[in-house]
């Protein structure tokens, strides 16, 4: 049986690749599609993979995860750090007794203080940060167990 997994994206992420690559690696988002998708294949996830810039949107699309009672990865870019409204929808993933996996390219925690705080943290399953491309991949790894 394939079990569903919402792998979505916050707001710059669209830009990856010629976005402070110094930071975040030369791969573009769809080069991070790709990689997941591959390891969806075979880890038997099928892989629904979305990025938006709108805060709104990716509440809805959080909002669509629990209702159809399924997985996410998550990375809220910069509403990591600030958005308690994708915080109160995330909580809803956990409560409903589905998983969420918070995942960054970087690691925020060694870069400027204000990217020290999550405020999606603390109702996710686990973080997953600092791997490039590889954190979505262990995010993966993790719901296929
Ligand atoms: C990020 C880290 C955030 O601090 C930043 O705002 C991003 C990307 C990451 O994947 O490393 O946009 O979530």
């Amino acid at each position: 049986m394939t079990s569903r997994v919402l792998v979505l994206n916050g707001p710059n992420l669209n830009r990856l690749g010629t976005r402070e690559p110094e930071v975040y690696g030369s791969e573009s988002l769809a080069d991070v599609e790709h990689a997941v998708r591959n390891l969806g294949t075979e880890l038997g996830l099928e892989v629904d993979f979305r990025q938006t810039n709108d805060e709104s949107q990716l509440i809805g699309w959080v909002h669509e995860a629990v209702d159809a009672g399924v997985d996410v990865v998550l990375n809220p870019a910069a509403f990591t750090h600030y958005s308690y409204a994708l915080r109160d929808a995330c909580a809803l993933i956990t409560s409903a007794g589905r998983r969420l996996v918070e995942v960054h390219l970087s690691n925020p925690a060694a870069r400027e203080e204000f990217r020290h705080t999550s405020v999606v943290a603390g109702v996710a399953t686990g973080t997953v940060a600092g791997f490039g491309t590889g954190s979505y991949l262990l995010a993966l790894h993790a719901l296929a167990r």
